[in-house]
This record gives structure tokens, sequence and C-alpha cells, in this order.
């Protein structure tokens, strides 16, 4: 087990904890779903090894810093049912790349709006992160729809930056400053104060 985990981040239906060796068969359920990996570099997994080496690649990332992984969990039961990752740290600038997943039976539900409100409150404040990246296929509208949710805004389009299952793919560039960040939550406090 690794000396350093990131702390466990609970929102009212979601646990965000650190992988456990026991989440190989969940994982590989959200994985192996050709839907789920539409817009990812890698095909759909065919086998629980797949699972078990992003499990011990989570738990080198933890010891060496490289990528900072969580598994979204339903508070009620444990189990996991998607990702969520920050990677690329700069620490000079303070900068680092949004990843994440959720399995198909679990989308639709605003879990993953939760899940990233956790995230991305550790991030800017916790971890004193000033800006976040993420990098998406323009046709994946549920990812778009979910980053303008959390305040991310589009600053760039990359054309044919990808090749995704044999096909070229465009890059839709987007970016959540930490000021944003803070404007939106002020944003919602007073709406909340005087709605
Ligand atoms: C992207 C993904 C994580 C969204 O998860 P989710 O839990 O369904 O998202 P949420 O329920 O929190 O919805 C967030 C917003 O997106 C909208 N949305 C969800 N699915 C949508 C769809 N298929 N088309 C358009 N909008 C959609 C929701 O309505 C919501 O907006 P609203 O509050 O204004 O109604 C999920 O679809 C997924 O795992 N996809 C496969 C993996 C992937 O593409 N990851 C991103 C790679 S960059």
């Amino acid at each position: 087990m690794s000396a350093f985990l990131p702390p466990i981040l609970r929102t009212a239906r979601l646990v965000l904890r650190p992988f456990e060796r026991s989440d190989a068969p969940d994982l590989l359920r959200v994985f192996a779903d050709a839907e789920v990996v539409r817009y990812w570099s890698s095909g759909a997994w065919t086998d629980i090894a797949q699972a078990e080496a992003m499990i011990a690649e989570a738990h080198q990332a933890y010891l060496d810093g490289g990528l900072y992984r969580y598994a979204i969990a339903l508070a009620d039961t444990n189990r996991l049912i998607g990702i969520c990752n920050l990677r690329g740290h700069f620490e000079q600038n303070r900068r680092c790349e949004l990843g994440y997943a959720l399995g198909r039976a679990h989308w639709g539900q605003g879990y993953a709006g939760e899940a990233l409100e956790a995230l991305l409150g550790h991030a800017f404040h916790a971890l004193d992160i000033n800006r976040i990246e993420a990098d998406i296929d323009p046709r994946n509208e549920a990812s778009a729809r979910l980053l303008e949710k959390l305040g991310f805004r589009q600053e760039g389009y990359m054309p044919e930056r990808w090749i995704v299952h044999g096909e070229k793919a465009d890059t839709a560039f987007y970016g959540l400053l930490r000021r944003y960040w803070d404007e939106r939550a002020a944003t919602h406090s007073s709406a909340h104060a005087t709605g």
C-alpha cells in the first residue's frame, strides 16, 4: 500500500476515495463498455488484468505524485461506479489536466457533476491549483455540458489532434481558472441567499 493516499472526499451521494484492489471487477465493467470509451484513445477492455493495471498505476502514482486518481463510489455501497483524476501537474504553474468516466448505468443522474464539484474544490483549495484543463472530443455532448456547468470555458479548437479507434478526432479545449471557480461559488451563494 502506498505511503501517501489522497484524502477521501464525500458528497451527498458519493465517496471519492483511493482505489482498492477489490475494485477491479467494477472498474472492468465501466471500461468494457464501447460507449464509455467511444471518445477515449484506448479500446474497450476485455480482461481483468487491464483493471488491475489501472489500480496498480494509481497506487504507484500516489507514491510518485504523477497522477491524482480517485475511484468514484456510491456512498451507500462503497462500490466503484467511475473514476476521476488530475494529471500533468506543473508545480511551478499550478496547472493540471482533468479526466473522468462513469459506468453507463450511472449516466444522466448528476453523479459526474457531483463528483467533479468535490474534486475541483479540493484541487483549487487544498492543492492550491490555479488552472485546470480538459481536452474533449467536441461530439461528446455530455462531457461538454458537464464542463460548462462546472464553469469551464472553451478556449480553443484543434482539428484532427487525435486518431481514436482509427478515426481522426478533433479537440475542444477547455480551461477553468480558480478565479472563475471562486466567482461562480460567490454567485451561487448570493443566489441562494436571495432566492
Ligand atoms: C461525460 C460523463 C462523465 C457525464 O456523466 P453524467 O453523470 O451523466 O453527467 P451529469 O448527470 O452530471 O450531467 C452533467 C450535465 O450534462 C448533461 N448531459 C448528460 N448527458 C448528456 C448527453 N448525452 N447529451 C447532452 N447533455 C448531457 C446533463 O443534463 C447535465 O446538464 P444539466 O444539469 O444542465 O441538465 C459520462 O457521460 C461518461 O462517463 N461518458 C463516457 C466517458 C467520457 O466521455 N469521459 C470524458 C472523456 S473527455
